[in-house]
């Protein structure tokens, strides 16, 4: 005989308690009386007639300015109308072609965008990235309050449904970009239900970006280092901080400290600014020599050149102390800035204990203390976990390159920040240079794309500003 109480959970009860014929529950069908569905599409036919004007002021004058000069006074004053609005058009876009292309192809370009991208495909979308619950109830829908356009992406604000949040948002900004065929997608919160969803038009970075010029003025606040995925240039800051360029082989790291490099030839020139270059793999740096005023690449020297580097910041702040807060580059107080490749093979992989914890002392101290006396660490490094590189909180500003993990993208840009768009770790390796960086004075990385120096380029750059007159008298003190 069967026994129910040894039966498994999921086993079927060959008898049931209840009867056969006891009363069942259904769902019950109600259907809406045709009238109401007719009462409802009217009251919103009439709605969208009334509030027309309002919504789309410039579409619905043009129509009612046609149809009234047709009626009144015919094809003719049409056809006239037409040519001389035209000509006014024409005679806009000459005399003012900025404000032209910001009123009026920007607006119709984001009307354009409005009816064939966001409205057409806003539902499916967002139901099958998450964010919307069916697709049926329009009332579960995120709603799109405005289309703008850059001249390099759409800006979609939209009013969240009650009960999500812009958090929401965020963790799905690589399911919107796919949806609506973006390179990326960022989030920008304007309050607890109002978001603004930026989708770029095109990849600004997809191609690579030639050396930039060579400014005349170095500003070692805003080096011009490659391109925004806004089309503005990507400056970075040298002085009063330290940087950490972070990616896995191939990533172009070699690109960041270049172009920093480049960007600060003029003050390598006059004497104002001194580069002390590490270069544990002889491959990166090793060419560009003459520009340094110290070079060293075996681990020996490597850490001589940083315990060096530790004692001049010293002698240097303890003459500053209570005379001077901060540093100004000049030819007798160099701003120093001491380039690290590879810097884990100094922290992290040489078999000597020694030479590793020399060089994370010296890495330390002159990251901790160097700011304000103007020594500055630029560092690359391929592996951002914690046992590899516990300092690299140390360094203020990071740039992130591909890496191989989502949750690298964290320990290198701080919390949150792939959460908020910094998808390092799904940069291609066909993009090389192309990264995620904080700007300063917003919590929204920025994809970046830094200029790529080739070689051509650092033998030209050599031949003209290296060895300068103000390096040659810099001694060596034993450093290669
Ligand atoms: N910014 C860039 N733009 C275009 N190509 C680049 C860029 N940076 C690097 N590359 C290409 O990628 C290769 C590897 O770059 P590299 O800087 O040596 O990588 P990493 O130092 O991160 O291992 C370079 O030889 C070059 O061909
Ligand atoms: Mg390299």
């Amino acid at each position: 005989m069967f026994n129910s109480r040894n039966a498994g959970a999921t086993q079927v009860q060959p008898t049931s308690p209840v009867p056969a014929h006891a009363i069942r529950f259904r769902t019950p069908v109600v259907e809406t009386p045709a009238v109401f569905l007719i009462t409802r599409w009217v009251w919103r036919l009439l709605r969208s007639v009334v509030l027309a004007p309002f919504r789309f002021p410039v579409a619905v004058s043009t129509v009612a300015g046609v149809v009234a000069t047709v009626h009144y006074l015919g094809w003719v004053w049409l056809s006239l109308g037409v040519a001389l609005s035209g000509a006014g058009l024409a005679g806009w876009w000459w005399r003012w072609p900025l404000s032209f292309r910001s009123l009026v192809v920007l607006r119709a370009l984001a009307t354009w965008r409005w009816l064939w991208v966001y409205r057409r495909h806003w539902q499916p979308v967002l139901v099958v990235a998450g964010l919307a619950e069916s697709y049926q109830e329009r009332q579960y829908l995120p709603q799109v309050k405005s289309v703008t356009c850059s001249e390099w992406a759409d800006r979609v604000r939209v009013r969240l449904v009650a009960g999500t949040s812009p958090a929401d948002v965020e963790n799905r900004v690589v399911e919107l970009a796919h949806g609506f065929a973006a390179p990326s997608c960022r989030v920008t919160v304007l309050g607890p239900r109002d978001v603004v969803l930026e989708f770029p038009r095109r990849d600004l970075l997809a191609e690579p970006l030639d050396a930039l010029p060579i400014p005349d003025e170095v500003d070692l606040c805003a080096l011009p280092m490659g391109l925004r995925e806004d089309g503005q240039t990507w400056r970075m800051r040298l002085h009063g901080t330290h940087v950490l360029t972070v990616g896995v082989t191939g990533a172009g790291k070699g690109s960041v400290i270049w172009s920093a490099i480049r960007a600060l030839l003029p003050a390598i020139d006059d004497g104002t600014v001194r580069v002390w270059a590490i270069d544990p793999k002889r491959m990166e740096l090793s060419y560009g020599r003459p520009l340094f005023a110290r070079y060293a690449d075996s681990a020996e020297t490597s850490v001589a050149l940083l315990e060096s580097a530790v004692e001049q910041m010293q002698q240097r702040a303890a003459r500053y102390a209570g005379r001077q807060r901060t540093h100004t580059a000049t030819a007798d107080d160099p701003f120093v800035v001491v380039i690290l490749d590879e810097v884990a093979f100094l922290t992290a992989y040489h078999p000597d204990r020694d030479i590793r914890r020399r060089a994370e002392n010296a890495i330390a101290t002159l990251t901790s203390q160097g700011r304000s006396v103007g020594f500055c660490v630029l560092a690359a490094l391929q592996d951002p976990r914690k046992e590899v590189m516990n300092l690299r909180n140390l360094f203020p500003d990071k740039v992130a390159l591909r890496l191989d993990e989502a949750s690298q993208v964290d320990m290198v840009l701080g919390e949150d920040a792939h959460e908020r768009g910094a998808n390092a770790h799904l940069i291609t390796p066909d993009v090389p240079g192309v990264a995620f960086v904080r700007l300063e004075g917003s919590p929204i990385p920025v994809r970046v794309r830094a200029a790529y120096v080739t070689d051509d380029d650092i033998a030209a750059m050599v031949a003209e500003y290296g060895p300068s007159p103000g390096l040659r008298s810099v001694p060596g003190e034993g450093v290669a």
